[in-house]
């Protein structure tokens, strides 16, 4: 449950009643992680937890933004959105976003509430972004779909914001489906619903207390890295490459003899990553939650000794997760150095699990780590406006 309601906060703090109400779910990604930016495979799902927005349009050309998060107000022109450094740069990109798409933002009072921890790993920016995104595009006559908006939020980041990321994030939180995870490829932007087996697990997420957003420089060398391994990949096999998707498992033997073993690492990871990600899908769709486990551990096991984005504290939950009672597999979620850890869990488990989680952690980092149960919700859309306003 969203609190304050982003109505109430923008009565509030900016004395306006909306026109629109908007929401965008933040994500976990179950498997395929540092593959998008690669134009390999991924598999998130939008999470119950999500950001909503509420807009008032103004008719002299100004915008304000409040957040339940933030004291004050920002304050800028949508006509010419400037980078500042601040949260604002998050509306201000969308704004730039949709103008380059030719729908332009007139003046707004915007209010923005949220449950998903920021600087968690769980796509609170995106989360953002899809919201603001899927208001201003209802109150500006926009009339873009999902995948528009995932778009305009994924340039909004790359664009404005600044993190050379891919569309993992934004596609996750436009294009989600309760009850299902989303399998993307990254490659052609194509989409497909894999259903949950849901009443026979649960998923937990704990937080090892590590903010992703001080690990923005680790993130860009890991895809400068994919960029060197690719060049050596096509130097070694004599054809090119593209994307690290387009290496297949059966080329590895032959670039573990040519490649300087740190490059290796790193594209035996995202090549083995791809695959997980349709071992994961067969496993779910079969509903063998024993091989959905298997896969867990090994993309754990490739983020931390392939990928190297894994930390102490990520470890340390895996590790507590695999070796509880009822857990499936476990890994980290998101792009790692940091953020948070998934767990899948038998359904009567969770709570001794989130349990076992949370004491074994404190046992070592002096510090009980929030644990979450988060179930596949929908991606980010337009919410009715409440009936008493
Ligand atoms: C972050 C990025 C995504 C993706 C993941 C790792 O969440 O924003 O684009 O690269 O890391 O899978």
């Amino acid at each position: 449950m969203v609190t304050p309601a982003p109505a109430e906060l923008l009565a509030n703090r900016l004395g306006r009643r909306p026109d629109v109400i908007a929401r965008a779910p933040g994500r976990v990604n179950l498997i395929g992680e540092h593959t998008d930016y690669e134009g390999g495979l991924a598999l998130p799902i939008a999470i119950d937890r999500e950001t909503r927005v509420a807009l008032a349009r103004r008719e002299d050309g100004r915008a304000r933004a409040v957040s339940c998060q933030e004291s004050g107000e920002v304050a800028f022109n949508p006509a010419t959105p400037r980078r500042r450094g601040d949260w604002s740069d998050y509306v201000q990109g969308v704004v730039a976003a949709l103008a380059e798409r030719g729908i332009p933002v007139g003046g707004f009072d915007l209010a923005i509430a949220s449950d998903v921890p920021p600087g968690a790993g769980l796509s609170s920016s995106a989360a953002l972004q899809l919201a603001v995104a899927t208001a201003l595009d209802a109150a500006f006559g926009g009339g873009l779909d999902r995948v528009a908006l995932a778009r305009v939020a994924h340039a909004a980041e790359r664009g404005f914001v600044g993190i050379a990321c891919g569309i993992l994030d934004p596609f996750a939180s436009a294009l989600g489906r309760s009850g299902h995870a989303l399998r993307l490829d990254c490659a052609s932007e194509a989409t497909q619903y894999v259903s949950l087996p849901g009443a026979r697990f649960r998923l937990l997420v704990a937080h090892s207390g590590v903010r992703r957003s001080l690990a923005e420089n680790a993130y860009a060398e890991r895809v400068a890295e994919c960029r060197a391994a690719r060049r050596a990949a096509a130097t070694a096999l004599g054809r090119p490459v593209a994307r690290l998707r387009a290496l297949a498992p059966g080329d590895l033997p032959e670039l573990e003899a040519a490649l300087e073993p740190g490059l290796l690492r790193r594209l035996r990871h995202v090549v083995t990553e791809n695959a997980r990600v349709d071992a994961m899908c067969g496993a779910l769709r079969s509903g063998d939650l024993e091989a959905a486990g298997v896969v867990l551990r090994e993309g754990q096991r490739s983020l931390r000794d392939d990928f190297e984005v894994s930390t102490a504290e990520l470890d340390a939950l895996c590790e507590l997760g695999d070796a509880a009672a009822g857990v499936f597999g476990s890994r980290l979620t998101g792009a790692g150095f940091g953020g948070c850890t998934i767990h899948l869990v038998a359904p009567e488990r969770a709570a001794a699990v989130a349990e076992v989680l949370a004491e074994g952690f404190a046992l070592r980092f002096a510090r009980r780590p929030p644990v979450w149960s988060v179930a596949a919700a929908e991606g980010a859309g337009v919410l009715p406006l409440p009936p008493t306003l």
